[in-house]
């Protein structure tokens, strides 16, 4: 197969990448299209505003509606989650252009063994404005080894792309091909600054929407640089762990939480990383999150549903390297809380229970709740808890009992 391999941010994804895609399907060159949201890019440090896992998500909400339309052989690659530190595309390519790697991805995506199997050739799909530049980029000959550079030209473009073609092909011997461009000039830093979100397609408005993305609370203000990179990175570790709507869901705690520990007085780099690992080891087999959770707490734990919280403080420190108690804590008791509970622990238990993505019961009143009053949210939300629990006649766990004591229920 022909496979064009287009990398960027897709931070967010928008109208200008599904029509480079389409349009670069439409030349004939390529058979089909493969999405690499980059990781971490060398430009800037903290140049993309989402964790991988969001964008990567969000393109393939697009690429499904995309389908849902008729425009399939379009497919979203997690192939940079497994590299360390900055990403360059000369490592992309080595990956995927690997015969293994992309039988299995391809295979994956439905696409029958035989043809799956190769061989393939690649091409590196490039915006317009990006081919003027290309000779400046890291090891460029090795990109070229890998791949055809297949660039847009749109009519209009400052850039002469004819121009910039032949002086790839003649300074570095590399193979370009061009292809014609007609869709509609857009830029996700535009998008941001705007924040007039029309250019994005509906299914990446409505995933943008679900998680309250591109919000004041995802610009993560009086989080330390540290931190915000410290959280991009274990949203990546935890991502073979753990499924698509869990991680997300995890991820979504850790912004509520540093924007409910800014509101309320707490650490917000702690809230951010331990709200983002407190699910980490929920869909860990039960068995190893058993031995965990023993390792943490003894036999405190032993419902099979709460293993999860002291199993998740084990696998953050062990696996994750998170050394820090108060956020370790904070991951044990998500669940249950416990008496005497730090202000931390508060903001992640009660953020588990209303992040956005959130919707098992009415969660308006609770949300008003904790605009103002912590304290009073984390009352709401463990008396509804226990009446639940009640409900279904089950018995409340020790701790969860101290934690509505000190909240006088
Ligand atoms: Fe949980
Ligand atoms: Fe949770």
């Amino acid at each position: 197969m022909r496979i064009g391999i287009y990398g960027g941010s897709f931070d967010p994804i928008h109208n200008g990448h599904v029509a480079l895609v389409r349009d670069a399907l439409a030349s004939g060159f390529i058979d089909c299209a493969i999405i690499v949201p980059t990781v971490k890019n060398n430009f800037k440090q903290f140049s993309m505003t989402l964790p991988a896992p969001y964008r990567y998500y969000m393109a393939k909400a697009v690429r499904d509606s995309l389908a849902d339309k008729g425009l399939s052989d379009i497919y979203v690659s997690d192939a940079e989650f497994g590299i360390k530190g900055i990403t360059y595309t000369y490592m992309t390519l080595g990956i995927m252009t690997d015969p293994d790697f992309m039988t299995e991805f391809l295979t994956a995506q439905g696409v029958k063994k035989k043809k799956a199997e190769g061989p393939h050739e690649y091409y590196w799909i490039m915006g317009s404005d990006t081919l003027g530049t290309f000779e400046t980029w890291f090891k460029p000959e090795e990109i070229l080894r890998h791949a055809t550079l297949l660039a847009a030209e749109r009519p209009g473009d400052d850039v002469d792309v004819e121009k910039a073609a032949d002086s790839v092909r003649e300074n570095l011997g590399g193979k370009v091909e061009t292809f014609r461009l007609n869709g509609v000039e857009c830029a996700s830093s535009e998008i941001l600054r705007s924040g007039d979100f029309s250019a994005v397609p509906e299914a990446a408005r409505e995933f943008i929407k679900t998680h309250e993305l591109y919000t004041e609370r995802t610009k993560l203000k009086g989080v330390s640089d540290a931190a915000k990179e410290r959280f991009f990175e274990c949203a990546v570790w935890m991502y073979p762990y753990l499924g698509e709507k869990r991680l997300l869901h995890t991820l979504n705690v850790g912004y509520l939480s540093a924007e409910l520990a800014v509101r309320f007085g707490a650490d917000p780099d702690k809230a951010l990383i331990a709200g983002a690992l407190h699910d980490c080891a929920k869909e860990l087999d039960i068995d190893s999150q058993r031995e965990m959770a023993y390792g943490y707490c003894g036999d405190l734990f032993t419902d099979k549903k709460l293993l999860h919280s002291p199993a998740g403080a084990v696998f953050a420190r062990d696996g994750f390297g998170e050394k820090d108690k108060e956020i370790l804590n904070a991951i044990c008791y998500h669940t249950t809380g416990r008496g005497n509970m730090s202000k931390l622990e508060k903001i992640v238990y009660l953020a588990d229970k209303i992040e956005p993505a959130r919707n098992y019961m009415d969660l308006a009143p609770i949300r008003e709740m904790v605009k103002t009053d912590l304290d009073e949210a984390c009352r709401m939300t463990a008396l509804a808890i226990k009446a639940k629990t009640e409900s279904n006649g089950k018995v409340i766990h020790p701790s969860n009992v101290d934690m509505l004591r000190d909240l006088g229920l």
